[in-house]
């Protein structure tokens, strides 16, 4: 050994040094995907160690959503994967977006599970797949379906006979689509984890083991693993399933914990927490590089596996995000960047650099290349030169519903009786008075108030009252309600219907006599508004309203960044596809629009904006997620 008395500035060769060595003895340990492999044993857990296929194996996993990225660049961002060093991809699978519609299985293009895995066995990839049904992610609901909430009395990650009712038939669709990949089928996936972070909700004794036995009954047959982070470590785990831990900076008790109720079993981090998620209003959360690195080293030393989450965030596109439920509801932001040594747009971080050199130590051969980055582009600005207002768009909308009582989005008669999921709801209806309008906790989440198309006021949390003026004569009261998120977690999961969830009053006389538009902006309304009366915008265009531009793409399209300087709130449409939400509030300053969903030639955009527009899109070639503060 070499080192007792390091100056500060030789310090750093002499861990590379002691890292090398330490890397050279243990690096017949840890192995990739490689050819010859011993199919009769999936990962066991015996010992102190994970093998695979009979051989000692290291987890060196990160987390990888296909839902967050176009389809285009899935293979480029596993290949990175595979250049940072790391040998697994995890995967989580949001039943929200494979099953829009009760009746409606959505297993295609940006949806195709299947090719992912295919991708993941081409590239080189072992897999660990997170079926849910509630995955958390930072999803709308934690990536369960809204249209469950239509029920009532429906008690989410329980079994609640019509939660485990709706479990099994997805099941019944989903997993045999995975069976076939598994490891001892030749497939990549080497374990599969049951439920997610359940120690945190724990409501149910009796759920865990029923989603173990339809994973189970269904043909699983590889390793089952739970995952939990500090606070529910206590409560997770299942008989029968290796129990996994949740961190972003060691908590040696915990490890202590795990190492008592699980002795003789491998340590697994199964979601080294590489940064964080954004809210709305708040500020970029950045975890320094130095400090991931040392948590994974860390690890790495004391012999676990690690799995980072995540290797790649990429993009709450159209309205999946979720909402943070403590200390209060905070929705989150578009991006998904999450500070992950693999930025949004794909590029190379300093944390995708030190772990490279990290991991590099820890793999057999040597790491693949690096795929070389892509261009991103500064488009010339796009002009908006059609407008369409709010009220003249309503047409365009599905048929507006008359309802007595105020009905919340999930249970409004829309998408085959499956409700509305996201997007905004128009609420209307007489008033003859003015006077204070209260709202209480009933407008979930953010309304925008009109009396006769005029804008009086916004109901956001702590506004709860608005004053209405007293004209005479019948006036339209109309409120425009934005799902902004349901939260992904907590106890109040049950209670993230959106829309008016309760009585609005008007004078302490509670609004009745409602006439509902659902607003969930999907393509086909705005295929159906291409033929809406636009016009070109007046020097006072009516907001809300949509403005139209077009971006024109010479040869192959690139990557950018749109910002709306501008503008202060609402949501782009890139012919027709929904690439997220933006709002002044920030930290996010612009939105990242990947080269895939532009076309060469001439392309659409059309903003929803609720409140001031410039009639101008600008575009940039480098990201901006707004002020930063270290985690
Ligand atoms: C190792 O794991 C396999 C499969 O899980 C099991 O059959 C075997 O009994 C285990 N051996 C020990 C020593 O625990
Ligand atoms: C509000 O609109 C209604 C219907 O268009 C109209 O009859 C009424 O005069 C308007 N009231 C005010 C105060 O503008």
């Amino acid at each position: 050994m070499v080192v007792f008395r390091i100056r500060r500035d030789h310090r750093r060769r002499y861990i590379i040094l002691f890292l090398s060595l330490a890397g050279f003895i243990i690096y017949r340990q840890f192995g990739g995907q490689s050819g010859k492999i011993n199919r009769s044993t999936g990962l066991r857990v015996n010992s102190s160690q994970f093998t695979l296929g009979g051989e000692q194996f290291c987890i060196l996993g990160g987390s990888l959503h296909y839902f967050r990225v176009p389809r285009a660049y899935w293979k480029d961002r596993m290949m990175k994967m595979k250049a940072c060093g790391l040998n697994t991809l995890t995967v989580d699978v949001p039943w929200s977006l494979h099953q829009p519609e009760k009746e409606e299985f959505s297993f295609q293009e940006g949806h195709d599970l299947e090719s992912f895995l295919h991708l993941a066995t081409e590239v080189g990839l072992w897999v660990i797949l997170r079926p849910g049904p509630y995955v958390g992610s930072d999803l709308d609901l934690g990536g369960l379906p809204s249209w469950l909430l239509r029920d009532k009395e429906m008690r989410l990650r329980s079994t609640y006979p019509g939660f485990l009712a709706a479990v099994s038939e997805y099941f019944n669709k989903l997993i045999p689509k995975v069976v076939p990949f598994q490891f001892k089928k030749g497939g990549p996936i080497i374990a599969v984890q049951v439920e997610n972070e359940y120690g945190s909700h724990a409501i149910d004794g009796k759920y865990m083991s029923f989603l173990k036995e339809a994973l189970l009954e269904r043909g699983i047959t590889e390793l089952l693993l739970t995952s939990d982070n500090h606070e529910g470590l206590k409560y997770g785990g299942i008989e029968g399933a290796l129990r996994a831990l949740n961190l972003q900076k060691i908590n040696y008790d915990d490890i202590k914990y795990l190492k008592t109720v699980q002795s003789n079993s491998p340590m697994l981090v199964m979601e080294l927490w590489t940064g964080r998620r954004d809210g709305w209003g708040g500020l970029h959360h950045s975890f320094p590089a130095e400090d991931l690195v040392a948590v994974a080293r860390e690890a790495l030393r004391q012999g676990m596996s690690i799995n980072l989450y995540l290797f790649h965030g990429g993009t709450n596109f159209g309205f999946i995000n979720g909402a943070m439920a403590y200390p209060s509801y905070k929705a989150l932001v578009t991006s998904y960047d999450y500070d992950a040594p693999l930025s949004e747009a794909g590029e190379y971080t300093p944390k995708f650099h030190l772990l490279r050199d990290l991991l590099s130590r820890f793999n057999r051969e040597t790491l693949p290349v690096m795929p070389s980055l892509r261009l991103k582009e500064e488009y010339e600005p796009a002009i908006m030169f059609q407008h369409l207002s709010l009220w003249d768009a309503l047409p365009f909308t599905h048929k507006p519903f008359k309802s007595n009582l105020p009905i919340n989005m999930e249970n409004l008669p829309v998408n085959n009786g499956n409700g509305q999921a996201y997007g905004y709801t128009l609420y209307e209806t007489v008033i003859i008075t003015g006077g204070f309008l209260k709202a209480g906790h009933n407008i979930k989440d953010r309304a925008l108030v009109f009396v006769n198309q005029s804008f009086i006021g916004i109901f956001y949390q702590r506004n709860l009252d608005l004053a209405v003026s007293d004209d005479k004569g019948k006036r339209t009261l109309s409120l425009l309600i934005e799902n902004c998120g349901r939260v992904h977690y907590g106890k109040d999961m049950d209670d993230q219907r959106k829309g008016i969830v309760g009585d609005i009053l008007l004078n302490n006389v509670p609004l009745r006599d409602f006439t509902i538009y659902s607003l969930d902006m999907t393509s086909d309304f705005f295929d159906r508004l291409y033929s809406a009366p636009w016009k070109f915008p007046p020097n006072k265009p009516s907001f809300p309203g949509f403005f139209q531009g077009r971006i024109f793409v010479n040869g192959y399209p690139s990557d950018t960044f749109i910002k709306l300087p501008g503008w202060s709130k609402g949501v782009i449409f890139i012919n027709g596809q929904n690439i997220g939400r933006y709002w002044d509030a920030g930290p996010q300053q612009a939105l990242f629009l990947p080269g895939p969903f532009l076309n060469s030639g001439m392309n659409q955009i059309i903003v929803f904006e609720e409140a001031e527009g410039d009639f101008k899109i600008q575009f940039e070639d480098s990201p901006d997620l707004g002020m930063t503060v270290d985690i």
